[in-house]
């Protein structure tokens, strides 16, 4: 009797895992902040087609800064529409890649799951082909409930507008992704940057649905760090005031991502020494370094170099977020960056090495997602996946 219950035991959990390795579970659960297009239904009636072309007739700098972003490329982006494919082409990825109802060749009519990952898909008569194209578009931030948000009030514009107690506020709709469930077991949600900040803040509790206070919305700082403040006219000839300029710099972008870092590479102090050591602190960002997707890593390469700058001896260091996806979800470990904190490598000269070394060279290198991935994806990168972050030589004299 005691081995039958067993038996069946083992049985269900064996079923179990076979069936969560078929049918892995969702990475991120659906909140209400995402669940659905963004609706252009009651969209002023000054906008015709609400691209970002039209915005640009009169706020032509935003335009011109925003086309120079990845939120412009959020649809087009290759490796997004490699990666969106290979994982089956979900609709939820659109209401955050291109948020709004007219960039969606459906319209989501209702849900067949409770967890709310298959929608059900009606034709949309209003699809704008080149709309879709804009990815994150002006409007797919700007407009809520018929209006133009925005921080400053302005009583100038000839659409609506609606003021927001906190520019982060537009941030939080798609940065925040839960991963809250009883089967995963996530220390930080997929792309947690904000879980991130606000575990910084002491708060470690993790982040669902996208719903925080004002006080924890201001807190974040996103706009501070990723939208440069400029004083300057929102339209020609406009008065000038404290505006943000849309660059959005990241993980593209090998000068924020050296921002965001201080390296050093130093000989240990000492008559003779043969050490030497690599700093690197996250003293730019109040998330961690990386962050977003799991795929993005720094990796950190210590190498002894010999007369024509052949590698003699590498030591290599990966600094990233490694998570179990099947059967289970598991955070295994994360050797990134948290915010404010430094990590030392170290590099001995082996004694074996002392007479045909010349040099210790130390490189950090970011990388948008890892060769393996690229290769199982079927990625074919036209822009290189990795780029180097920091090189320093030392010669060893004798
Ligand atoms: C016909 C010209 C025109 C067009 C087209 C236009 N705007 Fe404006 N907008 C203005 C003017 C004028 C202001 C007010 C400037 C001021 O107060 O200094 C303004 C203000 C704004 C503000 C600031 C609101 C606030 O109170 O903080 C935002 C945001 C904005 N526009 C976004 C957009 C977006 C997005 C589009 C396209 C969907 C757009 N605008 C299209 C003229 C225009
Ligand atoms: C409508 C959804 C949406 C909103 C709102 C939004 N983002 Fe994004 N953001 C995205 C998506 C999607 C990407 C990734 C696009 C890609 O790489 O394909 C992204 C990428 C980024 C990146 C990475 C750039 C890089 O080089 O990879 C930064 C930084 C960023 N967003 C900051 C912000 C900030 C700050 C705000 C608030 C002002 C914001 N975003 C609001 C959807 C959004
Ligand atoms: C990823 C979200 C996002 C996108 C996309 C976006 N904006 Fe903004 N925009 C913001 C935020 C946040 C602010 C408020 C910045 C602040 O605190 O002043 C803002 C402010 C503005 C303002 C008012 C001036 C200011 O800096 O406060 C104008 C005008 C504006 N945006 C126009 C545009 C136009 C035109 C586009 C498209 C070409 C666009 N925005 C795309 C997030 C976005
Ligand atoms: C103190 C400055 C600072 C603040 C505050 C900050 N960031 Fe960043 N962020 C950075 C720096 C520096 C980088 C580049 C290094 C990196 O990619 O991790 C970065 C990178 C990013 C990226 C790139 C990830 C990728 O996949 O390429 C995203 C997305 C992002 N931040 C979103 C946010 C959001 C959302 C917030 C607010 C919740 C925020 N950041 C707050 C400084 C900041
Ligand atoms: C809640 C909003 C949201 C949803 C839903 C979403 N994404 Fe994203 N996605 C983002 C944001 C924000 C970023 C940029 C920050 C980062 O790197 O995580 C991003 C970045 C990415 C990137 C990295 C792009 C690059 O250029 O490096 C890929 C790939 C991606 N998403 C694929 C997907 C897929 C596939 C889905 C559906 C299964 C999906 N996303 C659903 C918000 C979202």
């Amino acid at each position: 009797m005691k081995y039958k219950i067993m038996i069946t035991a083992v049985l269900l959990l064996a079923v179990f895992f076979g069936w969560r390795l078929l049918r892995p579970m969702q990475i991120f659960v659906v909140s209400p902040a995402f669940e659905r297009p963004v609706s252009t239904l009651d969209a002023p009636v000054m906008f015709t087609t609400l691209r970002a072309g039209e915005c640009a007739g009169c706020h032509r700098e935003f335009f011109d800064e925003w086309s120079t972003t990845i939120h412009s490329q959020a649809w087009t982006d290759p490796y997004f529409q490699v990666d969106w494919k290979f994982d089956g082409a979900a609709q939820i990825c659109k209401n955050c890649h291109i948020p709004l109802d007219r960039q969606q060749e459906h319209r989501v009519s209702g849900f067949k799951d409770a967890d709310k990952w298959e929608p059900l898909l009606a034709p949309n008569d209003n699809f704008d082909a080149q709309l879709q194209h804009e990815g994150v578009t002006c409007a797919g931030c700007h407009l809520r409930d018929g209006k133009i948000l925005g921080v400053l009030a302005s009583r100038d514009a000839p659409h609506p507008v609606a003021q927001i107690d906190d520019p982060n506020r537009i941030c939080v709709g798609c940065h925040v992704v839960s991963g809250e469930r009883w089967d995963t077991f996530f220390k930080f949600p997929p792309c947690g940057t904000v879980a991130e900040i606000r575990s910084a803040q002491g708060n470690t509790a993790v982040v669902g649905g996208g719903v925080l206070s004002v006080t924890e919305v201001a807190s974040l700082g996103c706009v501070a760090c990723h939208m440069p403040l400029v004083e300057r006219p929102l339209v020609a000839g406009g008065a000038v005031r404290k505006t943000r300029r849309h660059l959005w710099r990241g993980g593209h972008d090998p000068e924020m991502v050296a921002k965001g870092l201080t390296v050093s590479f130093n000989k240990t102090v000492g008559a003779g020494a043969r050490n030497y050591t690599l700093t690197i602190t996250n003293t730019g960002a109040t998330h961690h370094i990386p962050t977003g997707t799991p795929d993005r890593h720094l990796t950190v390469a210590l190498q002894v170099l010999g007369e024509r700058g052949n590698v003699l001896k590498e030591d290599m260091h990966t600094l990233k977020r490694t998570v179990m996806w099947r059967p289970f979800i598991v955070d295994l470990w994360d050797t990134r960056l948290p915010a404010g904190q430094a990590r030392e490598y170290h590099l001995k000269l082996p004694e074996e090495l002392r007479a045909s070394a010349s040099a210790v060279e130390a490189r950090v290198d970011y990388h948008l997602l890892d060769e393996a991935r690229r290769t199982r994806i079927g990625y074919e990168n036209q822009t290189p996946i990795e780029y180097p972050v920091f090189r320093q030589k030392i010669t060893i004299d004798r």
